[in-house]
């Protein structure tokens, strides 16, 4: 990698920040198309968020990601959010045009492009959806304008509510929700053709949880589990010992952060060395 005086400078911000495996995916992303950027990830306190963002005008800094806890107390920080940004209400990415910062959401987008490049249709689809928290607001938004059916199943049900009633006007789906159970997952896959995990169960360090009973999964129905360590939780190994059609949360990881590549780059991102790189390194760190 060489520096120079004209490197753009891309990062993230969160706290904590240390597990994030952005950097790599981007710096091999840059170096595989001879771009002059450079990924750094920032830690940053709460108290100081402020002093962040005007740190990033300041200095010039070109693009942002944003995780854990700031997507959403970011927003007042920035110049201008994309239209599913402000929908959404959260914002994972950040461009800095002349000292204008503009947020944009591609958590959900990503999704959806990692399913298209799956070869997963969603035009006519009844996908059951659980949780109703920040991937899932933005996995809904975008899903909701191509699917026929969305059935948001929370734990909190007044959060699925909430959800799915902020979406019914601005999208093409029929927008449903109920409480999450065992029960209501059972009825409701017997008329779904996608169920998507959104919630954090099977997350490391209990990878051998699953909401989903394996008696009711059946091979017709695509499993997406946005849960990327382990990279196979239980849900996606149950789901294929039977057959079915499924995507981890490393599609997920990358295609958002690949959207980020392009909004920061204006390139097409480098998609398999992207993954090659995240799934080479999630191997190394399974082996220390
Ligand atoms: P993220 O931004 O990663 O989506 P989040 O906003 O905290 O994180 O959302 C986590 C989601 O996982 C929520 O839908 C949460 O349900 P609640 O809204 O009821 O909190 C869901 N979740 C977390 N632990 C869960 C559990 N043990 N069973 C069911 N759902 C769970």
């Amino acid at each position: 990698m060489n520096v120079s005086g004209k490197t753009r400078i891309c990062g993230i911000i969160g706290n904590p920040i240390e597990h994030t495996l952005s950097p790599i995916m981007h710096n091999a992303a840059f170096k595989e198309l001879d771009l002059d950027f450079i990924y750094v990830a920032f830690k940053v306190e709460k108290e100081c968020l402020r002093e962040a963002m005007e740190g990033i005008r300041a200095l010039g800094i070109h693009g942002l990601n944003v995780t854990i806890p700031y997507k959403e107390k970011i927003i007042p920080f920035l110049d201008e959010i994309s239209p599913e940004a402000k929908i959404i209400g959260s914002v994972n990415t950040i461009l800095n045009q002349s000292n204008k910062l503009i947020g944009y959401n591609t958590d959900g987008i990503g999704a959806v492009k990692a399913l298209e490049d799956n070869k997963v249709e969603l035009i006519q689809k009844n996908v059951i959806l659980l949780g109703a928290g920040g991937a899932a607001k933005s996995i809904a938004f975008h899903f909701s304008q191509k699917a026929k059916k969305i059935m948001i199943l929370n734990r909190t049900l007044d959060r699925g509510k909430k959800l799915a009633e902020s979406l019914r006007s601005r999208s093409n789906a029929d927008v449903c929700w109920d409480q999450l159970s065992r029960e209501a997952i059972r009825n409701h896959l017997k008329k779904a053709d996608i169920l998507i995990n959104a919630t954090s169960v099977g997350m490391n360090p209990e990878s051998d949880v699953t909401l989903v009973d394996p008696n009711w999964l059946n091979p017709e129905i695509f499993i997406f589990d946005i849960v990327y360590g382990p990279v196979e939780t239980k849900l996606i190994r149950d789901a294929k010992k039977i057959g079915a059609k499924t995507m981890d949360g490393i599609d997920m990881l990358v295609y958002q952060g690949a959207m980020a590549f392009t909004i920061w780059t204006g390139n097409a991102p480098p998609i398999k060395k992207m993954k090659e790189t995240i799934v080479e390194k999630i191997k190394e760190l399974r082996n220390k």
